[in-house]
């Protein structure tokens, strides 16, 4: 099994080429299984959970091709085509689905193209319990009747799905997703309000569009669908990840590092943003994405996560990282999933001062890291270990990094490309 091992200590310096976003890239290659027509993607990253997306689809009968390689069109991504021209088979199994929770996306196309889908329920996860049930209930109410049975989600639809009003309890991305995606096809008008408003969702909104949806009020938390009979191919490019853009500006900043991010935006991560210059950081744009400089060493900030614009969970854990080396303390709060604190006993293996209470934890910041070994237990744990293995003294080896490669594309290749002591090395 692979580790990574990291000598740290060393400012990050120079420019790092920020991919195209997971969690857009998923629910837009699901998209593909709308229409019989070819639905190209570029700027897709290299990632594990694309490649367990590809062989899903390729399940259903999706065949997908790759276009280009690195350095397309100006990016590091690839570019795929999708073409989903027949439907055969509409179960989506647990092997795949219990790998990555995102299979579920594939829910909401199926029933709406097909009128069938059987997609195994995704069971327990490191960072949360992560029920489906507004994707169930969302489905319902666009008509699908919908069983569970043997671990399986059955959904059925007679005919078209049909629009309706669907107001979400819960700012939830993959049901806004999901019914996004199932309203597109359905008969007449949806509404899906409290909709989540990430920019992967506008992503998806604006992919669906292209390929012939109705959809009003993308970038906001009122949805309006006008269904429509059929969606044709489309060419779309996939955003920028704001996640690994705040990772990797959290490491130039835990490093005291001067990092070009290439193809990053502020506008994607404000938030993110606002709280770095809180803390001391210099970020400011570029011709080519953002600089992030951070000479002095940073300050404690608090931070509260929340949907989106709030401060993202995903960079929850890297942000603990880079508050447990500045100076004061820092009140972290998780209020999207109850369980993401997997990286903080890892973290006081290497010397942070962490106290976790219900759903806060104070990160009181210390002189400086030392290197240890430590466990990753979910992809941005993950993230947060290498951080903070980049500013510790001494060597750190951060094992079960196969979480890593879900969500970050040669992470240690892109790091010591911007001068850290970094390598993948296999135990
Ligand atoms: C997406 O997960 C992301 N994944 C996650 O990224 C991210 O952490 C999360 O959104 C929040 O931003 C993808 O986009 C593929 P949710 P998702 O539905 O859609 C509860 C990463 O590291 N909920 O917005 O699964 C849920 O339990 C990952 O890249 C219900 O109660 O998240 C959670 O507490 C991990 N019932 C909250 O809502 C439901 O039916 C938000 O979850 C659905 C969700």
């Amino acid at each position: 099994m692979d580790q990574i091992r990291i000598r740290g200590g060393r400012p990050l310096t120079g420019t790092v080429r920020i991919g195209g976003a997971k969690n857009a890239a998923l629910p837009l290659m699901a998209a593909c299984l709308l229409t019989d027509e070819t639905l190209t993607l570029s700027n897709l990253p290299h990632l594990v959970d694309i490649t367990t997306m590809a062989n899903l689809l390729a399940g259903h009968g999706a065949e997908i091709r790759m276009q280009g390689e690195a350095g397309d069109g100006g990016h590091t991504g690839r570019t795929l085509s999708l073409h989903a021209g027949k439907i055969t088979d509409t179960t989506a199994p647990y092997d795949l689905v219990r790998r990555m929770r995102a299979s579920v996306l594939v829910l909401g196309p199926l029933v709406a193209r097909t009128g069938h889908a059987r997609v195994s329920l995704p069971g327990g996860c490191a960072i949360g319990t992560r029920p489906v049930d507004l994707h169930l209930k969302g489905l319902q109410q666009l008509g699908a009747e919908i069983e569970l049975a043997e671990g399986y989600i059955e959904a059925r639809a007679k005919g078209r799905l049909r629009g309706g009003h669907v107001l979400f309890p819960t700012v939830s991305v993959g049901a806004t997703e999901n019914l996004l995606m199932a309203a597109a096809l359905a008969e007449g008008e949806t509404v899906l309000a409290n909709a989540a408003r990430e920019p992967e969702i506008a992503d998806l909104a604006r992919c669906l569009i292209a390929m012939g949806a109705e959809i009003a009020g993308v970038g906001t938390d009122t949805l309006t669908v006008r269904g429509v009979e059929r969606l044709h191919g489309a060419r779309h490019e996939v955003v920028p990840d704001r996640i690994e853009a705040g990772t990797f500006a959290m490491a130039a900043a835990i490093t005291r590092g001067d990092l070009e991010l290439l193809g990053a935006r502020a506008g994607l991560m404000e938030s993110v943003v606002d709280k770095l210059c809180e803390a001391g950081v210099e970020i400011s744009p570029t011709e080519r994405g953002l600089r992030v400089a951070c000479p002095g060493g940073v300050r404690g900030v608090d931070v509260m996560t929340e949907p989106f614009p709030g401060f993202p969970t995903d960079l929850q854990a890297q942000m603990t990282a880079l508050m447990s080396v500045a100076s004061g303390a820092a009140m972290i709060t998780e209020t999207i999933f109850e369980n993401r604190f997997m990286h903080i006993p890892e973290l006081a293996r290497m010397g942070a001062n962490v106290t976790v209470h219900n759903a806060s934890s104070l990160v009181r910041g210390v002189g400086g890291l030392k290197g240890a070994p430590v466990m990753a237990t979910d992809l941005r744990a993950s993230a947060s270990l290498v951080l903070a293995g980049l500013a510790a003294e001494g060597e750190t080896v951060v094992s079960r990094v196969y979480h890593i490669d879900r969500g970050y594309e040669r992470i240690e290749e892109k790091l010591a490309g911007c001068g850290a002591d970094i390598e993948r090395v296999t135990a």
